[in-house]
């Protein structure tokens, strides 16, 4: 079978994945007996990312046994050299699920040799399946997907992904640039649905001062299948180590790039 064949049905079988996943995560979302944790300050698990993952690690190891996988709650999979690895966060916004806000998301992306090829997020409370293939599009539930037209920060919304990785004084920094900037600074909790949501052109943008590839790789593919800009998140190791991240529509990347001027960015 032809390379593109076979990425054709990782493609088809994310999105099959990532539904089933989801709806996993909603049924013990609505039943809310699970066990919450904390993996350090203001780093929420919970018992059913566990599960979750290990759901979508067997399904997608089942189909491609020579694949590698990278996941947010377990060590990953030897990547063979040259191949496919699959990049999962079984629920983005953990700490909104545990404390029960239905705004969470299964992520799924694929890379493969440094390069992005699939990327399928799914809401299962909003029953959203956003699902991107280089080169094919960008998708929401099927329709085709588009970054928005705007061009001054003065009438954007921007998302300001946060946690303490970087520190507290950094993300205020990166906060009140946003805001003095002129644009409208938002948290949702979930990097890959803010990430989504430029997709779909119900942000303008996204930053964060350091992101970890489970949360944001699926939705940088979809973003910038759906003609937006992003930084380029893979240099320097942030497959396994994270990096800084910008997003945008095209039309407000060079006032927001200056604006919020993060150190040692990959442009
Ligand atoms: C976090 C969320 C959050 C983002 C953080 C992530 P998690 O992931 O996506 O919005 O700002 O960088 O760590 O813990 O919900 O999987």
């Amino acid at each position: 079978m032809k390379d593109a064949d076979t990425m054709q049905l990782r493609w088809l079988a994310a999105q099959g994945v990532a539904r089933e996943a989801g709806a996993l995560a909603r049924r013990r979302f609505e039943d809310s007996s699970f066990k919450v944790g904390f993996k350090g300050p203001q780093d929420y698990i919970t018992e059913v990312d566990g599960e979750t993952e290990d759901l979508i690690a067997s399904r997608l190891h089942e189909a491609f046994p020579g694949d590698g996988f990278i996941g947010e709650e377990t060590a990953g999979r030897p990547t063979p050299a040259g191949g496919a690895v699959w990049v999962v966060d079984p629920i983005d916004g953990t700490a909104n699920f545990a404390r029960g806000i239905p705004h969470f998301c299964v992520s799924i992306a694929c890379v493969r040799e440094g390069v992005i090829e699939v990327g399928v997020i799914y809401d299962p409370v909003r029953d959203e399946l956003f699902a991107g293939r280089r080169g094919h599009g960008a998708f929401l539930n099927g329709a085709p997907m588009r970054v928005s037209d705007a061009t001054s920060l003065a009438k954007s919304s921007v998302e300001v992904g946060w946690n303490l990785r970087a520190g507290a004084a950094k993300y205020l920094d990166l906060l009140r640039r946003v805001a003095l900037w002129g644009a409208s600074p938002f948290r949702t909790g979930s990097g890959a649905l803010g990430l989504a949501y430029v997709a779909a052109g119900r942000r303008d943008g996204y930053v964060e001062q350091h992101i970890n590839a489970w949360d944001c790789l699926a939705a940088i593919l979809l973003v910038t299948e759906a003609g937006g800009y992003v930084s380029d998140f893979l240099a320097n190791d942030g497959l396994t180590k994270g990096n800084p991240l910008i997003a945008c529509a095209p039309g407000v990347k060079e006032a927001l790039v200056s604006a919020v001027e993060i150190d040692g960015i990959a442009l």
